[in-house]
């Protein structure tokens, strides 16, 4: 190598290293503001006050302090003191004034206190241990650094000192800001003991990748393989927990791949990991399921917050692999998915630990209407079939059409052009039909009760029989929504089945 090459590596080598020396003062610097400016709250020098009159070692920590350097907003205040937390709790709420209640959970050694929006978690640095198939830690008390250490991730383990000495100092061992910068999830401690210690982190990982954007950092990531059927010891709520969280990020598709390739979706969720691969016979191929709910999922994230219509998207190919069939005609069919997945929910749902109310419904309702709307333009739009189409879906007509446009995942333009323009010839007639018929959350205007009344009849299946007939006819377009309509066509189709009416009957126009 020559001398002047030599000299030319060097010289850059000088400024490369004198750029990351102004850029890491600038990050000190803006670190530094940002923190100030956060802590100049009263809340937080009350709390300072307190841990100097008690002689305590004091910080914020975990997920307040993360956030304040992602310019997230958080209520949720995390303090640790180095010594009794629940003793500086009582104090700080002595403090605050005499209607602020201190709950204490004696068995976690923990306090809290509930002030204006706040919501502050106290507790003392401690040092923990785990039995290998317990969740049940040993806890003794630490000091700062044996309690960042227990900690899951760099970024949660930044603590910021409170005493008046060191008031807003970083302490950050484990470069958890340098991490925050590089957008970047990583363990503070060997990560098989960190995911041993508590194996829910696997899916917290997962999740904070997903909510913000990060990256795994590839030894934390390995370490999830090695370790993902521990996750078997953790309770179904603290999953499901982490899982509508990372269906309800921007981008929840990110935290679905990330678990797929971790090996984590087969243990937690393998009715949705069933979904994935593509077969091919005769050179016929049919899509990856699982990816295409992926993009159903992320398309729907961009037009609603609404956590039960994301999880209707997750779950709407769900019946896909139980009816895969090979026509050697027609290639791949999945006939009557929506219907054999809109029973597959409640199974699911229990498993998970997830409501099995209304929210559970309104799932099942979504999945198991989610063909007809396509089905509607792929036949022709009649007036029949969108007045059923509203009948069926009621107030939750627009969250199903929100579902099947999000459904389209056409590599095609031209596809979607044509599937997006026969959508909105279907919410036209939804529209038109909405106004000129009301049958959207219609009730027939003679009811099972009056059709017994005026022919005299016992519950049974005649009255099914004209009730449904009713129901049909409106929604058929041959008679109005209307009660004397209805009445005549009852008159009609009860003569027709030998069925009169009789004297004392007490129907509204008798
Ligand atoms: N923590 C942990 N291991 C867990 C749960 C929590 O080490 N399994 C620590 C982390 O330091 C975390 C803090 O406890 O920052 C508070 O936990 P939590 O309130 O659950 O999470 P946050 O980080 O505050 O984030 P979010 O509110 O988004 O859940």
């Amino acid at each position: 190598m020559s001398y002047k090459f030599t000299r030319k590596i060097w010289a850059n080598g000088l400024i490369i290293v004198f750029l990351q020396f102004i850029t890491d003062i600038q990050h000190m610097f803006i670190s530094q503001e940002v923190i100030n400016q956060r802590l100049d709250k009263k809340i937080f020098k009350l709390l300072s006050e307190v841990a100097d009159e008690l002689n305590l070692e004091t910080y914020l920590i975990g997920g307040f302090v993360r956030d304040i350097f992602l310019y997230r907003k958080s209520n949720d205040i995390d303090v640790v003191a180095v010594g009794s937390g629940i003793e500086l709790a009582k104090a700080v709420a002595k403090k605050l004034g005499k209607n602020i209640k201190v709950t204490i959970f004696k068995n976690f050694g923990t306090a809290q206190i509930k002030y204006k929006q706040y919501e502050l978690e106290f507790v003392g640095a401690r040092k923990e241990s785990y039995l290998r198939d317990s969740r049940k830690p040993i806890v003794e008390d630490g000091t700062l650094e044996d309690d960042q250490n227990r900690r899951d991730f760099t970024i949660n383990a930044l603590a910021l000192s409170l005493n008046k000495e060191r008031y807003g100092q970083l302490i950050d061992p484990f470069n958890g800001l340098q991490d925050l910068q590089n957008l970047t999830i990583r363990t503070p401690l060997n990560p098989d003991i960190t995911f041993s210690d508590d194996p829910l982190r696997m899916m917290r990982a997962i999740r904070f990748a997903t909510q913000l954007g990060f990256d795994i950092f590839p030894d934390t990531f390995d370490a999830i393989i090695r370790n993902k059927d521990r996750i078997n010891i953790i309770s179904k709520e603290r999953i499901v927990d982490e899982l509508n969280k990372i269906i309800l990020s921007p981008k929840p598709s990110d935290g679905f791949i990330l678990l797929e390739k971790t090996g984590l979706l087969e243990i937690i969720f393998p009715e949705l990991f069933a979904l994935k691969g593509a077969e091919t016979k005769d050179g016929v191929g049919h899509k990856d399921n699982f990816y295409h709910t992926l993009i159903v999922l992320d398309n729907i994230s961009k037009v609603t917050d609404n956590l039960w219509l994301r999880w209707a998207a997750l779950l709407h190919d769900i019946g896909k692999p139980a009816t895969k069939r090979w026509d050697p005609k027609l290639g791949w069919t999945f006939h009557n998915h929506d219907f054999i997945g809109q029973k597959m929910i409640p199974q699911i749902f229990r498993r998970m630990k997830l409501p099995l109310n209304e929210k559970m419904k309104y799932v099942q309702k979504i999945v198991s209407l989610h063909m007809r709307p396509m089905q509607l333009v792929e036949e022709e739009v009649t007036d029949s079939a969108i007045r059923r189409l509203l009948f069926d879906a009621g107030d939750d007509i627009e969250a199903l059409m929100q579902l099947c446009e999000a459904d389209i995942t056409s590599k095609n333009p031209n596809k979607v052009r044509k599937f997006l323009q026969n959508f909105k010839i279907v919410r036209r007639k939804l529209k038109e039909i909405e106004e000129k018929d009301r049958v959207r959350n219609f009730e027939p205007p003679i009811d099972g009760n009056e059709i017994m009344q005026i022919f005299n009849l016992e519950q049974g299946r005649s009255v099914g029989k004209l009730k449904l007939a009713i129901k049909d006819a409106i929604l058929d377009g041959k008679i109005p929504n209307e009660y004397e309509a209805a009445l005549q066509f009852l008159m009609e189709k009860a003569s027709e089945m030998g069925i009169y009416p009789q004297n004392n009957s007490t129907h509204k126009d008798s």
